[in-house]
């Protein structure tokens, strides 16, 4: 079986590369290295993986493609021919998404309806797997979020996007009988992080001795998720033959950490005393996450392994060794 990846030099895209390989899926992977963030962490991950893919059972191929360029995208769908497609590439992040927004209709909208039409009109359609993110139940006061709730009134335009890949996917499911499933992913973390992301914010602020900035002042919860849960959950839907031919799916963590503890489990981990400047909310940010994993879990026997206590020295160690030597790690 072969799997097309796409932002598989990304955080997650690496991770779950590298566990198909492991698991005798031969893996294509597309990624624009677009330079939202450190270009080089994405070129380590991506020489790391090829280095995997020596030993691995699997088999690998890689090409820079942009996933906005219908012509290439249909030139990669041709010579793979996918059974699955697993759609990372996007433009992430809330906060950018107020200062920068054409990115996200260049790649999350335009990006992902390429997808959709390369699927769609594959000589054998594959199976479509996506990222979507918890960012879409907004405000949403209920918790756990499960995703029977309301969620039309996201606060961000990343979480627009993401709402609006789940609507394109589900129109290209009822029309064409395509099977679409999208994830909701609650804030990943762990080894070969995104260093936009708060740990890794939080990692450099407390190794460089800077005070630390905490919005809302630090009265947030978040549900975090190790990147091997979230790969976990990512496989068990993957290779599932039972699930609908439209389905969402939160992959959590289900534990909403108060922020101030998740701050105080890292600087133990690195060993510091933080120094925290507290700030008020940000602007499309959200006061709290927390992920409902019922459905995954009668559906898929999905059951995260990894508290923050476990996962946070986890990334901890990798941020000091990758950031103290540059170079790639086995991790
Ligand atoms: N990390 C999280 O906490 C989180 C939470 C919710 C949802 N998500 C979603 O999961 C997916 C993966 O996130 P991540 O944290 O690994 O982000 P990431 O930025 O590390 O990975 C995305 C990858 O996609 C690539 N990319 C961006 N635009 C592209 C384009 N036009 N064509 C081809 N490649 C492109 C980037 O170069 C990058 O390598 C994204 O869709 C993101 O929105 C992530």
């Amino acid at each position: 079986m072969k799997i097309l990846i796409t932002g598989y030099a990304g955080f997650i895209g690496f991770h779950a590369a590298k566990e198909f390989l492991r698991r005798g899926w031969d893996v294509a992977g597309i990624d624009n290295f677009c330079d939202y963030y450190d270009v080089k962490l994405k070129r380590d991950r991506s020489e790391l993986l090829s280095r995997f893919a020596a030993e691995a059972r699997g088999s690998l191929s890689l090409s820079d493609v942009d996933i906005c360029d219908l012509d290439a995208l249909r030139g990669i769908f041709g010579r793979e021919k996918p059974d699955v497609v697993l759609n990372l590439a996007a433009q992430p992040g809330v906060r950018y998404s107020i200062t920068h927004p054409f990115v996200y209709q260049k790649t999350n909208l335009e990006g992902f309806l390429n997808i959709l039409e390369c699927c769609r009109h594959a000589q054998n359609v594959p199976k479509l797997v996506f990222a979507s993110s918890s960012s879409v139940y907004g405000g949403n006061k209920k918790m756990p979020f499960e995703e029977s709730d309301k969620v039309d009134t996201p606060v961000s335009l990343y979480a627009a996007t993401k709402k609006a890949n789940e609507l394109m996917a589900y129109t290209y499911s009822h029309l064409y009988g395509m099977q679409t499933i999208g994830l909701r992913f609650f804030t990943v973390y762990g080894p070969w992080y995104r260093p936009d992301m708060a740990l890794s914010l939080f990692a450099d602020a407390m190794l460089h001795g800077r005070p630390l900035k905490v919005f809302n002042n630090g009265d947030m919860l978040r549900d975090f998720t190790f990147v091997d849960d979230i790969v976990d959950g990512i496989v068990r839907v993957v290779e599932s033959r039972s699930l609908p031919l439209y389905d969402i799916f939160n992959i959590g963590n289900h534990k909403s950490e108060k922020l101030l503890d998740v701050i105080e489990t890292l600087a133990g981990a690195l060993g510091v005393k933080p120094e925290l400047e507290m700030l008020p909310m940000q602007p499309g940010d959200v006061y709290a996450t927390y992920a409902s994993i019922d459905k995954l879990r009668a559906a898929t026997g999905y059951e995260p392994k990894t508290s923050i206590r476990e996962g946070i020295p986890v990334f901890a160690r990798w941020y000091r060794e990758y950031r103290g030597s540059g170079a790639p790690s086995a991790n």
